[in-house]
């Protein structure tokens, strides 16, 4: 078998429409267009990469962006005021710190300091409680948008066993929470897992995100699975790969992503559509 590609640029695009039409509505309805303020500590390369990402993909959909690029030597204090500051600002409707933050700040009181209706990147325990507890709100964008790619597919997803790799805050643990929610039986591996391998050949659905480059080997990989490979890494040659041997595994999924171009680019979608739902709500449905 050679896997069919999820195209995550394509469903991206059809993401970024439905925001951009439906923001336009508001509008046009007399509402002011929704908000984002970003803020961004130090000067990471990749996070800066990201965060200019954010704000263009803004810019397409019709969502105002509010950049706050700090010092890496802004103290944790500074980042909690700039946080209520923009708790406070009715005219701002999400907020995202980008990760990592410099060691001397810390993220988790970060992260619960935002207002858990402003909270686009749906880290706050109170949003990842709501996931547990099958209410969502504002969900983690990286694993919803891998939703939005599973569900592309067409395959019935109920029922389904599926195994994520990783059991990051922001990826595995919360991924596992949406598995469920479509009714998968959902495994989470991770370092001390004994027997990868097996627990690999057994997922019809495989989600990974490890950040160790092709770790999966695509020998693993049972057949006919959808494989959603969420890491991004770069070699030593400048080249990006991901988690899962990429070639090796075509030969055996029914459909994969590819990296660049599968989950990437629907990190950025899903925190449109947060912001956008984000901006509803709190102007009262
Ligand atoms: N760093 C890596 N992924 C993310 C993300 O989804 N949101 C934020 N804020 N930081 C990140």
């Amino acid at each position: 078998m050679t896997a069919q590609l999820i195209d995550g640029k394509a469903v991206a695009a059809q993401v970024h429409e439905r925001v951009r039409v439906a923001v336009a509505a508001r509008v046009a309805a007399g509402h002011r267009a929704p908000a984002l303020a970003t803020v961004l500590v130090g000067a990471d390369p990749a996070s800066e990469v990201y965060v200019r990402n954010k704000r263009l993909t803004c810019e397409k959909v019709g969502i105002r962006s509010v950049p706050n690029h700090l010092e890496a030597t802004t103290s944790e204090a500074q980042l909690l005021a700039i946080v209520d500051r923009l708790n406070d600002d009715d005219s701002i409707d999400g907020i995202l710190v980008q990760l990592p933050l410099p060691k001397h700040i810390n993220a988790d009181k970060v992260i619960e300091r935002i207002r858990p209706d402003k909270d686009v990147d749906g880290f706050h325990p109170y949003n990842f409680g709501r996931l547990a507890q099958k209410t969502p709100t504002l969900r983690p964008c990286t694993p919803w948008g891998c939703v939005e790619l599973l569900k592309s597919t067409g395959v019935p997803l109920s029922g389904k066993r599926a195994l994520v790799i990783g059991q990051s805050n922001i990826v595995g643990r919360p991924m596992a929470l949406e598995l469920l929610l479509l009714g998968c039986t959902v495994t989470v591996a991770h370092s001390r897992t004994r027997d990868l391998p097996e627990e690999v050949g057994r997922a019809e659905i495989l989600v990974v995100g490890t950040g160790i480059p092709d770790m999966v080997k695509g020998d693993w990989v049972r057949e006919s699975a959808i494989v959603i490979d969420v890491g991004i890494n770069r070699l030593p040659s400048g080249k990006l790969c991901g988690d899962v041997e990429f070639e090796a595994a075509c030969q055996r999924a029914a459909f994969i992503t590819p990296v660049p171009g599968g989950v990437g680019p629907m990190t950025v979608a899903m925190l449109m559509d947060n912001t956008l739902n984000a901006a509803i709500a709190r102007a009262g449905g």
